[in-house]
């Protein structure tokens, strides 16, 4: 039987799509959505992108419009937290006071800025960018005359607010302690073409570097970024992108079992079975890898969150989706389809000098996944051939005139 109140703990995209998803399936039980970013549930791909151009306006970011609330009847409590969780009694205590009955509990804390480990780091003008009050922040300071921005971070969210940044005339370097950019998410070969397009662009990207102290003025705004070697960078503005971290408070004060995320199983579980984590926050059983993981993207953050809602629905299944991200840098576009670390093996197709290739990545022979530059069907016809498990081997991909389109046609995932 389905449960009489689904609380949904964070008001991320994994949350707000829990309720959505759970009366798109008809649950008629009252479901309540907790969230500390006063305006709900937005879009966060803008906010290090047209957003800070002005290209999207403030009225796009939100994920739904005011009148979805009432009209699906999805209680919104902005401007408070989820603070502890009683599972003995099924209840949980926000910040406000309000203390919230639930038959399920969904936890869709997601993640905060890594705050960077320096003196000066508290420094006014020194930046994290994550949710819309950031944003709107950087907004104001980049629609404004031209600054001195120091990106830390060659992640996604620092070089796509160095490309917005550099798009609206400022001048931008990146510094990155990686030996390369995008270390985490992308083959080198990709990396290098985003990183080779900044340097065309005009910004400054030093790998290998380390970020040694922030020294502000006597007003304490930042004024320069100094490095480990000794170089002194002037900034006006510094925006630190070195990553996330899960928040996972609510499961802890819960006594769920929390490492890098809150520990779920396949079908996206904790150890107590009314309380499941979505999103961002989630540390899951990976079913392709057989590795546990969070993953930080939109279509997990959907998926995962129609996975749960089903489940609560009475009708659980293990969480199988294909992996997908992008980002937008200048004229880049780049979609990633499967998990491409842990790869032996990568083979090439398109057109590399005139910037538009994917990238397919094997392990032991099987294909694992694929990055596109400007490429998206590539990434489409991939992402189908990973999920229904089609085999494609190296050597097939190496033959001359293979072209993915040609392949047989794989079901839609
Ligand atoms: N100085 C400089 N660079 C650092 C430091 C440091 N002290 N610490 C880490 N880095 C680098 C990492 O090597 C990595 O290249 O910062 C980069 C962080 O990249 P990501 O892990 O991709 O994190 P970030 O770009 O902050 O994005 C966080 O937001 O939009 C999402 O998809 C994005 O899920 C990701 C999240």
């Amino acid at each position: 039987m389905a449960p009489h109140a689904v609380v949904v703990a964070g008001a991320g995209q994994a949350g707000l799509e829990t309720a959505a998803a759970l009366r798109a399936r008809g649950y008629t039980g009252r479901v309540t959505l907790v969230g500390d970013e006063p305006p709900g549930p937005c879009h966060r791909p803008p906010l290090s992108k047209g957003y800070l151009t002005g290209a999207v306006p403030a009225e796009d970011v939100p994920l739904r419009p005011a009148s979805f609330y009432a009209e699906q009847d999805v209680e919104l409590l902005t401007g408070t937290t989820v603070v502890s969780v009683d599972r003995e009694r099924h209840t949980v205590l926000l910040e406000s006071g309000l203390r919230l009955p639930y038959g399920a509990l969904v936890l869709a804390t997601g993640c905060r800025p890594r705050p960077l480990p320096v003196p000066g780091a508290s420094l006014h003008g020194v930046r994290t960018l994550r949710g819309l009050a950031d944003a709107e922040v950087l907004r104001r300071a980049l629609q404004g005359p031209p600054l001195r921005l120091v990106v830390v971070g060659a992640g996604f969210v620092g070089l796509e607010v160095a490309a917005t940044a550099r798009g609206l005339g400022h001048e931008v370097t990146v510094v990155e302690t990686q030996p390369r950019a995008l270390t985490r998410a992308l083959t080198p070969a990709v990396s290098e073409r985003i990183v080779a397009e900044h340097r065309a662009q005009g910004v400054r990207v030093l790998t290998g570097r380390q970020v040694a102290v922030l020294h502000g003025d006597d007003r304490e705004r930042v004024r320069a970024v100094e490095l480990a070697d000794g170089e002194r960078i002037g900034a006006d503005l510094v925006v630190v992108g070195i990553g996330v971290l899960p928040n996972t408070e609510p499961a802890r004060a819960a006594g769920l079992a929390v490492d890098d995320g809150v520990l779920v199983d396949a079908g996206l579980r904790t150890a107590d079975p009314d309380v499941w984590a979505v999103g961002d926050c989630a540390s899951f059983p990976e079913p392709r890898t057989g590795r546990r993981m969070r993953l930080e993207s939109v279509q997990n953050a959907t998926d995962q969150a129609r996975c749960v809602a089903a489940a609560i629905c009475g009708e659980p299944h293990p969480y199988t989706a294909v992996p997908r991200f992008w980002t937008e840098q200048y004229a880049l576009r780049v979609q990633m389809a499967g998990l491409t670390s842990g790869h032996d093996e990568t083979v090439t197709v398109g057109d590399v000098a005139g910037g538009r290739f994917s990238v397919l990545c094997f392990r032991e022979g099987r294909l694992i996944g694929v990055e596109s530059v400007n490429r998206p069907a590539d990434h489409g016809i991939t992402a189908r051939l990973l999920a229904a498990g089609t085999a494609l081997s190296p050597a097939a991909a190496r033959e001359p005139g293979f072209d993915l389109k040609k392949l047989p046609r794989a079901p839609h995932s």
